[in-house]
């Protein structure tokens, strides 16, 4: 698989697209009656953002997204996928719907359907109104009731313009980052303590798609992040240590909503509900989904842990391949791996679209003001290639989102990373498009009738 063989066809009917996250683009944290979000609290402490920055003002999209469709609109992408900031919609997290906040996602929505851009929304990418996690976030039930009704405000508002929703921007990271290892926001480290967020979470996926489809939503998918899990080696230690990061990373979160159970072992772990079950959350949280989204980035190498550390498995560096400038290795077959595992694990598999997939190169403008981002193109071409090749072994695969329309906020690493086809000067939110903008915009176009 080289850059110079001819790019893959796809079938008139894929769907290419950019992705983009409210509180990575925004700005405007104040603006329009936006209440603050836990990313605002976390950022504000020391320490747990790398160059100290936050989300406040990242691309000033909340000023700019005219620009922004248009350039959309120049890539020639079918699609969009964005989130709804909730503490936009309710500042507080719950009751009446805030005027302004609905207003400007009106506004977006205007400016897409008129540049021919399908919108596709996330309810939740990570942005959860502060006065929530007062009362426990994501570690208390009630946050899943006020999701719902947050997706019921959104689908009556929004319905007629927004055909394909996503209510939870990977389930996993949320639980895992935000609240066993602290990474991200609200930054609680309760290690397998955080198993009832994890839940919630999931049960916020399926109370939202049941109000969505209540209010006549019809293209109802998820955004799950996956890795195929190497074991380092196939020692028995090896093998255990990825099988529970296997678990705890994948199937924890994708066997719910897939097959209506928990892998072995977890249900009994998971707080029942007073006056309810694990089991009646399962058939909520397993309702069958019109796509599913998959968020590709690389495979993870696991080790055993020494004995005694508080997760059992560790991370291995994997050798052999490209890494980024985050440092993350470029493996694009990972991705074929991925989707046909996906497959084969899960007979109802519905199609899949990949909801996110790029990569962090931080180049900046030349003298002549372009943006030499060759790898980034060859990322892209060798990851389009990999989709194409599991469609070839009948995996049913929709479209392909890439990571992101534009550089961003890249949470707990600030603006150090850059994964955008469009450069942004964060001084003075000029944006760029890169190399990489012109030749995903040539591959969009080949592939059309
Ligand atoms: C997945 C997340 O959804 C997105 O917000 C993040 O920027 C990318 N991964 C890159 O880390």
């Amino acid at each position: 698989m080289t850059a110079h063989e001819p790019a893959p066809q796809f079938p008139a009917s894929f769907r290419f697209g950019a992705s983009t996250a409210s509180y990575q683009i925004e700005g405007g944290v104040d603006a329009g009656g936006r209440g603050p979000s836990i990313w605002d609290t976390f950022c504000a402490e020391p320490g747990r953002i790398l160059d100290g920055s936050s989300g406040a003002q990242a691309c000033d999209h909340y000023n700019r997204y005219p620009e922004d469709v248009a350039l959309l609109k120049g890539l020639g992408a079918d699609g969009y996928r964005f989130s709804i900031a909730w503490p936009r919609i309710q500042p507080l997290g719950s009751g009446r719907a805030n005027g302004e906040g609905l207003g400007f996602y009106d506004r977006l929505l205007d400016e897409l359907l008129e540049a021919g851009v399908e919108p596709m929304a996330t309810l939740y990418h990570w942005d959860l109104p502060q006065a929530l996690e007062d009362d426990g976030g994501w570690l208390n039930r009630d946050t899943a009731d006020r999701f719902a009704e947050y997706a019921t405000l959104c689908a009556m508002r929004f319905g007629d313009r927004i055909k394909q929703w996503i209510p939870v921007n990977e389930p996993n990271v949320v639980a895992l980052m935000g609240y066993a290892l602290g990474m991200h926001a609200p930054g609680k480290a309760l290690m397998f303590d955080a198993l009832p967020a994890a839940h919630h979470v999931l049960l916020a996926h399926g109370k939202a798609v049941q109000a969505l489809r209540a209010v006549g939503a019809k293209q109802i998918g998820c955004a799950n992040n996956h890795a195929p899990m190497w074991p380092e080696n196939q020692t028995p230690e090896a093998l255990a240590a990825t099988q529970v990061f296997d678990d705890l990373w994948n199937n924890l979160f994708a066997d719910p909503m897939l097959t209506g159970e928990y892998p072995t072992g977890f249900a009994e772990q998971m707080p029942a509900a007073k006056g309810g079950s694990v089991a009646d959350d399962l058939a909520l949280i397993g309702a069958p989904l019109d796509f599913y989204g998959v968020n590709y980035y690389n495979p993870f190498q696991v080790g055993a842990a020494p004995e005694g550390a508080e997760m059992p498995f560790e991370y291995r560096d994997i050798e052999g391949y490209p890494k980024t400038d985050f440092g993350w290795p470029v493996v694009p077959d990972g991705l074929r791996e991925q989707l046909v595992h996906l497959r084969d694990r899960y007979p109802n598999l519905p199609p899949v679209v990949i909801t996110e997939s790029g990569c962090a190169y931080n180049m900046e403008p030349d003298a002549s003001g372009v943006v030499d981002d060759q790898p980034r193109i060859d990322y892209l071409d060798s990851h389009l290639r990999a989709v194409a090749d599991a469609m070839a072994e009948g995996v049913d695969v929709a479209g392909y989102y890439t990571w992101s329309l534009m550089d961003n906020f890249e949470w707990s690493e600030g603006y150090s990373q850059r994964f955008g086809l469009v450069h942004v000067d964060y001084d003075t939110q000029v944006r760029t498009p890169k190399r990489s903008y012109d030749w995903f915009r040539s591959v969009i176009a080949a592939s059309r009738p």
